[in-house]
Formats: structure tokens, C-alpha cells, sequence
């Protein structure tokens, strides 16, 4: 019997635009979907598959789109609903795909819901939300000892009523209800609709935070001060009735279910979840039947060597076996910029590039990556982000420490507008951005190395070139080459499916090592993240510090 044929988002290659720093085309220095469709040629020439547009619907912008006021509507300083049908027919006239970024969790405080829900005590919409009485005789502190995901209390009181919400992210962020079951119902109804318009996949916001303990007992004391990607409990307490949630996890099923609805193409989900990876495993489902994918940002904290490079793909591949598929994140909207962990070395970002796009899984690309987009130093005091001004307290010296370890407390940084070209803002916008062009746009930029072989850029087109000719690159299993004469530097693994076969050798060292393994005479090098070109076949070949191949074997 021959196996069902791989579904296209296993294969595909994701590309995240943040709507707001991309592409400006009315010059109000606010990104916008017309901007978005303007970069299609760049886009498809770049060779990713999937695009992944940040949040674009109605909001107050307090959170720039993670606070939505209307799921149906399109945010004005982005477009027309016109804009966006246009702008998923012209993705799909391409033969590419676009999935679109779901904050089921919570709506903005300016939701017609909210509004009506803190109106009075007896709203028909009023359960639509977490609501509670405090403690204490007056209600004068918040119902129990739950924090949200920044730290401090996640209950806001009211002063209409005197009673308290629930938010797990900010104050005018707050969760809706999922046990009413008119919440679940309107928002699968939203699911829905824009499965309906033709969009390909959801990104689900911090989907982890979902469901929330019936019983509203206090969490337990936790030594943990800061949460981290592989483990979210922090700031004293872990997070057991407010984080992965037994419900969320079912409801991961439920959801998948609806997706499941739509066919011809097959649609598909990945969710913002953090913990172990045994943990984000659970959302898929015990028979894969709960989210498609979830977001692996292990990858971030990585250092850069062959031994712990090797370790996460190995953890990698034994949680996430077939039918089941790993991501390889390398940055997003919230994260320090990924060439900072490489201390901008343009050769290591290459290298790691080269792992993403060969490696068994869905590689999701952050925009600007592809060019070496650095963070942008922008002082707390300064940040836009709402995140930034609850932190506003905190030391500089701090901020940086932070960022290191891969938080950002300043988002600013790494959300500053698409560098384009050396002209004005980047080539971004003829009017102001809303955040200033990095000062580095006038060299680092898409325009200087679109044309330049030995280019960042250059390198990611070649690599995404490659993987869209090789079934064995997008699709194939992954099997570790074991050489006891290869240096522990060397990472190197063969993709298989069927007769098509690739090895990648990744030399993390900034030594040159020869490879003198027998296994990859017979194949032919067809990529070098250091030439850039072809190159002959790798008998005898010598990796260059900090060199990737891939050759294959037919
Ligand atoms: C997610 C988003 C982030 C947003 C938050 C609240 O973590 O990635 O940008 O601020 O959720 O919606």
C-alpha cells in the first residue's frame, strides 16, 4: 500500500510579515496590505511558500493588532476588506499559501463585547468574559494569587461594579470566556469565516492560556523568577490553573476538527504554546488530531555549536516523529532579532539558516532575517510597546542581559521597518514610520544583496531553490550520518524519501575539517553556504570554517 501523500504544510516554508513594518504603499508610515501585495514578486523570487501575516483586524492598536476590537473587520490604516481578498487571491495566483494570525484568547477592552460585558452585572454578554467577586470584605484584592504572563496579578477590578477580570497578557487585553459556550461558539464561527475567504492556516496567540481552572484555586508557589520558552512557569508560582490547561489541550482537538472541515486545500494550525517539548507534543494530540503544528523556540536559546546543535535536533525528532512534524524558529515579532545570537556574524547566520531550511521540519522565517536584520536599539523609555512601558522601571544594563537570554522587554527592537533599499526610511515608507529604519538600512538591505551571490540573501533563495526541487529536503526523514572520524563540530544527517536522498554536513567550528567520509563520493554538492554556487563533488572535500553543504544523492 502506498502511504497517503505528504500534506502540503509539512513541506512548505513559512515567511512572517508584520504587517506594520514591511511594506508602506500610501505613505502614512504605517505598513499596509496593498505594501504586502507590492513585495509578491520579492517574495516568490525569495522562495518561501507560506506567508504568515501578524494580526491586521480592527483593534485600538494598543497591542499593534494582539488586541482586536472586530475578528470580521479590517483595521483602516491597514486597508479594505477589498485589499484583503485581493491579497489572498494574488498569494494563492502564485501558488502560495497565507495564514493569518488568530488572538482567540482575548479581545481588546474597546470589543463591543467588553463594553457590554463590564456595563452592568447582569450584561447578557457579561459571562462572556472572567469575572469575579475579590477577597477580603470590600473585594479589595483580586479574587486569588494568579499572575499573568508578564508578572504581577492578571485580575483588573472594575470600578463599576467592583468586581475583577482576568487577563493573561495586559490589562486591556482581557480573556474571554471559553467555558460559556456562546465564547467558544462565536469564535469558531470567526474560524470559520476567514477559513471560508480562502486563508490556509491560523496562528493561534497564546493559545496555552486558553482555559482557565474552574475551581480559580491559587497556584502553587514556584521557585522560578523568570518564565523562559521551554518552561513558562516564573515570578514565583507555576502556572497550573492558568497554563495548559487539561481543557485548552481538548480544545486544541475541538478546533482542529473545524479546520478539518475545509478541504481541497487542507488547511492547517500552529499554535503559540511554551513549555517542554513533551508539553507542546500534547497539543498535537495523541493521534495527531489536535493542532497541525506548534512553534518550537528552543531553537532560540541553542548555542551555536555542533554538540548542542545536534542535542535539539535530536530532541526535536523524538518528540515530533512522523506523522508529527517539528518547527525550526529562528525569530518572530517578539524575540530578539536571530542574527544577534550570532554576534551579526554573517557566516554563522548563514550556517544556521542552512539548518533550518534542511533539518526535518517547518521552517519559519521572521522578515528580514533573510538579510541580516539587526535589533534595533531603541531605549525602554522610548518603546512604543505596551510591554515596554510596563517595564519601564528597569535598568538598561538589565534590558540587555535580558535580551541575550532572548527576552525582549523593548518588542521595539526587532519590529523596525523592512529595509528595502538605502534610500529614505529604508525604502519603507515616503511619509514618517512609525518606528525609525535602522541605521544600518543604508548598507544592510534587500537591494544590496538581491544581486550579490556571497549575500545573506543570496544564500536563503539558493537554499529555499534547493528544498523546492528535493522531496527528500522537504518531506524525507532524518537520519543522523555517525562517523566516528567526523569532529563533534560537524553536525551531519541524511534526508531520505524513497530513492531521494540528501546529506547536509554543518561545520560549527571556525576551523576548516576535512570530511573524509566515503558515503558522500557518490553524491554531487549542490549547494555551499560559503560559495554560494554549485560546487564540484565533495570527494575529499575540506569544510571551510563555519561551511554547509548539501549534497545529493540520486
Ligand atoms: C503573543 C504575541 C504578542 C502579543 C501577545 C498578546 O505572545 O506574539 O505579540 O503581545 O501574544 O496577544
Amino acid at each position: 500500500m502506498t502511504p497517503p501523500p505528504i500534506p502540503w504544510w509539512k513541506r512548505t516554508t513559512t515567511y512572517q510579515i508584520y504587517p506594520r513594518s514591511f511594506a508602506d504603499a500610501n505613505g502614512d508610515g504605517i505598513g499596509d496590505l496593498q505594501g504586502v501585495l507590492g513585495k509578491l514578486d520579492y517574495l516568490q523570487d525569495l522562495g518561501v511558500e507560506t506567508l504568515w501575516l501578524s494580526p491586521f483586524f480592527e483593534s485600538p492598536q494598543a497591542d499593534f493588532g494582539y488586541d482586536v476590537s472586530d475578528y470580521h473587520a479590517i483595521a483602516p490604516e491597514y486597508g479594505t476588506m477589498d485589499d484583503c481578498r485581493e491579497l489572498i487571491a494574488a498569494v494563492h495566483a502564485r501558488g502560495m499559501k497565507i495564514v493569518f494570525d488568530m488572538v482567540l484568547n482575548h479581545t481588546s477592552d474597546r470589543h463591543p463585547w467588553f463594553l457590554e460585558s463590564r456595563s452592568s452585572l447582569d450584561s447578557p454578554r457579561r459571562d462572556f468574559y472572567i469575572w469575579r467577586d475579590g477577597r477580603r470584605p470590600s473585594g479589595a484584592a483580586p479574587p486569588n494569587n494568579w499572575k499573568s504572563m508578564l508578572g504581577g496579578s492578571g485580575w483588573h477590578r472594575d470600578p463599576s461594579s467592583g468586581q475583577w477580570y482576568w487577563a493573561s497578557f495586559l490589562g486591556f487585553q482581557p480573556d474571554l470566556n471559553y467555558r460559556n459556550p456562546a465564547v467558544k461558539a462565536a469564535m469558531l464561527a470567526t474560524v470559520r469565516h476567514w477559513l471560508a475567504e480562502g486563508v490556509d492556516g491560523l496562528r493561534l496567540d497564546i493559545f496555552n492560556a486558553l482555559f482557565k481552572d474552574a475551581s480559580f484555586a491559587d497556584n502553587p508557589f514556584s521557585w522560578r523568577a523568570v518564565p523562559s520558552e521551554d518552561n513558562p512557569h516564573g515570578f514565583f508560582q507555576r502556572n497550573l490553573h492558568t497554563i495548559d490547561h487539561p481543557d485548552t489541550i481538548a480544545f486544541a482537538r475541538e478546533l482542529r476538527a473545524v479546520v478539518d472541515e475545509f478541504h481541497d486545500p487542507s488547511r492547517f494550525l500552529v499554535g503559540e504554546v511554551f513549555g517542554d517539548a513533551a508539553t507542546l507534543r500534547r497539543y498535537c494530540g495523541e493521534a495527531a488530531d489536535g493542532l497541525h503544528l506548534v512553534f518550537l523556540f528552543a531553537t532560540m536559546r541553542a548555542r551555536f555549536s555542533g554538540k548542542a546543535v545536534r542535542a535539539l535536533v535530536e530532541e526535536y525528532e523524538q518528540s515530533f516523529p512522523e506523522p508529527f512534524s517539528p518547527t525550526y524558529v529562528l525569530g518572530n515579532h517578539d524575540r530578539p532579532r536571530s542574527i544577534h545570537r550570532v554576534g551579526g556574524h554573517r557566516d554563522k547566520a548563514k550556517l544556521v539558516a542552512t539548518l533550518q531550511l534542511t533539518v526535518r521540519g517547518v521552517p519559519f522565517i521572521y522578515y528580514g532575517e533573510e538579510i541580516g536584520m539587526e535589533n534595533h536599539d531603541i531605549p525602554l523609555h522610548e518603546g512604543l510597546d505596551p510591554v515596554a512601558a510596563r517595564y519601564r522601571f528597569v535598568p538598561q544594563w538589565l534590558v540587555g542581559l535580558l535580551r541575550k537570554r532572548g527576552i525582549l522587554l523593548n518588542r521595539d527592537e526587532c519590529r523596525a521597518p523592512m529595509q528595502w533599499d538605502d534610500g529614505p526610511h529604508a525604502g519603507f515608507s515616503t511619509g514618517t514610520p512609525w518606528l525609525p529604519a535602522h541605521p544600518a538600512s543604508p548598507t544592510v538591505n534587500v537591494a544590496a544583496q538581491k544581486d550579490d551571490p556571497a549575500s545573506l540573501l543570496s544564500c536563503y533563495r539558493n537554499l529555499l531553490a534547493l528544498r523546492r526541487e528535493s522531496d527528500a529536503l522537504q518531506a524525507g526523514a532524518l537520519e543522523w550520518i555517525d562517523d566516528r572520524q567526523l569532529s563533534a563540530d560537524v553536525v551531519a544527517y541524511r534526508r531520505v524519501s524513497g530513492h531521494d536522498r540528501a546529506q547536509v554536513f554543518l561545520n560549527f567550528s571556525g576551523r576548516a575539517i576535512p570530511l573524509t567520509l566515503g558515503s558522500s563520493d557518490s553524491g554531487r554538492t549542490v549547494f555551499s553556504n560559503r560559495t554560494g554556487a554549485r560546487t564540484p563533488s565533495p570527494a575529499g572535500y575540506t569544510l571551510a570554517p563555519h561551511e554547509g553543504i548539501v549534497v545529493l544523492e540520486r
